[in-house]
C-alpha cells in the first residue's frame, strides 16, 4: 500500500500516475476564466463526461473524440501526462478533468474560478464500479473481499479518499453559480436533456438535432465501440480487461448484485450519518 499510493493533502493518489513533479505542476497551474473543468470522484461518470463536453464545445463535431484518447482530450491535471501536453498552448476553451476535492484545488483555481461540471453518482454504484476496477488494475491495491473493500471505501482508504468528503467539499464550494451539479443517474434517465443542460451551462446554443446526435454518440453501447474512449489503448499489463471491462455495465443500481443485505444496511447507516447535514436532493435518494 505504501508503495502503490502516495498521501497527498490527506488522500491517497496512485503513485504510478502522480509522481511529485506532476502534483507540483498542478499546484502551479494557471487557469483561464474560460477553462472548463470536469470534476468527479472516481467511477462517477468521468469518461462519459469527457465524451460529452468536447462534442458540446465543438457544436457536435466528432473529430476530437475520434482522434484523441479521452486522457488527452480532457486531461487530468494531476496526472503525470498533463506536464507533457503543452496545455498552455491549447486554444480556449480548454477542457480538463480532476478527481481532487474542492479544498485540494490549486491557488489559481480560487483566483480564476473557471466553470466546473461536477458529476456525482450513487455511492453504492461508485463502490461497485470501483470494486471491479480495482481488481483489474496493477497500480491500485487489490480490493480483497467485498466487505474488506466496503470498509476501506466507507473509511476513505481508497484513491482520492472519502466519497462523502469529496461530494460535501464540492457541494459547499463558494460561487456555486460557476458549478453545474449533475448526476450519473440523470444522464442515464435523460441523456438528451443532460446534454442540453450542459450546453446551456457552457453558453453553447445547440439545435435539437445536434443535441440528439451528441446524445447518440455518448450512449454506452456507442462509446464502447470508440477505441479513443473505451480504454482499449491501455496495455493489458496495466489493466486486464479480460476480467472486467473499463466500460463495464453502464447502468444504475448494479450495487444490488454485489452487496449483501447486511452490507447494504451498513452502507445506509454510514451514509445517513455522514450526509445528515447535507440539504442537496440527490437523484438516487
Ligand atoms: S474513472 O476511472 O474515474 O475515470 O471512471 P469513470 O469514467 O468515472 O467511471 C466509469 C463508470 O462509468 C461508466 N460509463 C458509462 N455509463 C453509462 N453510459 C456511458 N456512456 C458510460 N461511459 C462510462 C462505466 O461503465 C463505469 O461504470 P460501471 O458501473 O463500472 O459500468
Amino acid at each position: 500500500e505504501a508503495e502503490l499510493y502516495t498521501l497527498y493533502k490527506g488522500v491517497y493518489v496512485p503513485s504510478a500516475l502522480h509522481p511529485p513533479h506532476s502534483l507540483k505542476f498542478y499546484e502551479d497551474f494557471t487557469f483561464r476564466p474560460d477553462d472548463i473543468l470536469v470534476v468527479t470522484y472516481p467511477k462517477s461518470g468521468t469518461t462519459w463526461t469527457q465524451e460529452i463536453i468536447p462534442l458540446v464545445v465543438s457544436g457536435g463535431d466528432s473529430a476530437s473524440v475520434e482522434t484523441l484518447p479521452n486522457w488527452d482530450r480532457v486531461p487530468w491535471l494531476e496526472e503525470n501526462r498533463a506536464c507533457t501536453l503543452n496545455l498552455e498552448e491549447r486554444p480556449s476553451p480548454r477542457m480538463f478533468t480532476t478527481h481532487f476535492h474542492h479544498n485540494m484545488m490549486p491557488p489559481s483555481y480560487f483566483q480564476v474560478k473557471p466553470k466546473v461540471i461536477y458529476v456525482m453518482r450513487n455511492p453504492r454504484d461508485v463502490f461497485t464500479s470501483a470494486y471491479h476496477y480495482f481488481g483489474i488494475t496493477n497500480f491500485l491495491v487489490k480490493p480483497g473481499t467485498t466487505s474488506d473493500f466496503l470498509r476501506k471505501f466507507l473509511d476513505g482508504e481508497v484513491i482520492f479518499g472519502s466519497w462523502f468528503d469529496h461530494v460535501k467539499s464540492w457541494l459547499n464550494a463558494e460561487q456555486t453559480e460557476r458549478v453545474l451539479y449533475i448526476s450519473y443517474e440523470e444522464m442515464i434517465e435523460d441523456l438528451k436533456g443532460s446534454v442540453a443542460k450542459i450546453a446551456q451551462f457552457l453558453e453553447k446554443p445547440l439545435s435539437g438535432e445536434v443535441v440528439e446526435k451528441i446524445a447518440d454518440r455518448c450512449l454506452f453501447k456507442n462509446m464502447k465501440k470508440n477505441a479513443m474512449s473505451n480504454y482499449s489503448l491501455v496495455p493489458p499489463e496495466f489493466m486486464d480487461q479480460t476480467k472486467s471491462e473499463f466500460l463495464r455495465k453502464g447502468i444504475a443500481g448494479d450495487w444490488k448484485n454485489l452487496l449483501t443485505a447486511e452490507e447494504a444496511e451498513r452502507f445506509d447507516q454510514v451514509y445517513k450519518e455522514k450526509m445528515k447535514d447535507v440539504k442537496y436532493k440527490f437523484a438516487w435518494d
